[in-house]
């Protein structure tokens, strides 16, 4: 199986020595690149900046912003089996990056941002060959919004993790979530390290994968 895997946060550049970031560690995507090659699948590892070392036998694509990430994406989904989305995308970008280090001001000083292209919404009827799995971290209506986003995404699954707490999710080598599926079904995954986890949802996806070739012949 040849998958695809997001991992970590980008980067909008605000001046040449600030950006926009977030909290993701690129733990649970790392560990789902693990997994998969565990299980003997072809990776390709595109990876915002983190701090973990990838695993030598995957392809490491390394980018910084959204918009990257988009070409990334957009680059590697036509030849694989399987996209998890894990990274966590920036939803706003700064307008305009500025080129010289701005000045610090002693008044309130206000940014103008744009929206980033949604990546998972953008992926044409062809990119959707493969089995596309979504994630949402979620503080607070966790089913609602995880539903929301796995129909307004196109996605086949997605995976729904609570990141209101500091024991689990982003930053932590824990994680509990809960997959949604497209058909209306879900599965829990108990707390336990990103490993396990990782290796539980790559259990799932070969499942998924497997149904699906044996509809088709
Ligand atoms: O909307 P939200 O960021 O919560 O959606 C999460 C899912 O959508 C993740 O799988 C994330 O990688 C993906 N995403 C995306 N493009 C964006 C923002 C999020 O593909 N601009």
């Amino acid at each position: 199986m040849r998958i695809v895997v997001t991992a970590g946060p980008t980067r909008e550049p605000i001046d040449p020595v600030r950006f926009i970031s977030n909290r993701s560690s690129g733990k649970m995507g790392y560990a789902i690149a693990e997994a998969a090659l565990e299980r003997g699948d072809v990776v390709t590892l595109i990876s915002g900046p983190v701090a973990i070392t990838p695993p030598k036998e995957a392809a490491l694509v390394q980018i910084t912003t959204s918009d990257e990430l988009y070409a990334a994406v957009h680059q590697h989904v036509r030849d694989a089996d399987v996209l998890v989305m894990c990274a966590a995308v920036s939803d706003y970008k700064p307008t305009q990056a500025a080129t010289r280090k701005l000045e610090k001001q002693t008044r309130d000083f206000s940014l103008p941002l744009t929206p980033t292209r949604d990546i998972l919404a953008s992926l044409a009827r062809e990119d959707r060959s493969c089995l596309v799995v979504g994630f949402a971290a979620e503080t607070h209506d966790l089913e609602t919004r995880a539903r929301t986003k796995l129909a307004r995404k196109n996605c086949d699954m997605i995976v729904a993790n609570d990141v209101s707490g500091t024991d689990l999710g982003m930053e932590s080598d824990y994680n509990a979530v809960t997959v949604f599926f497209a058909n209306g079904d879900r599965k829990q995954i108990t707390r336990a390290k990103k490993r396990i986890v990782a290796r539980e949802l790559m259990k799932i996806i070969s499942e998924m994968i497997e149904k699906r070739l044996t509809k088709k012949t």
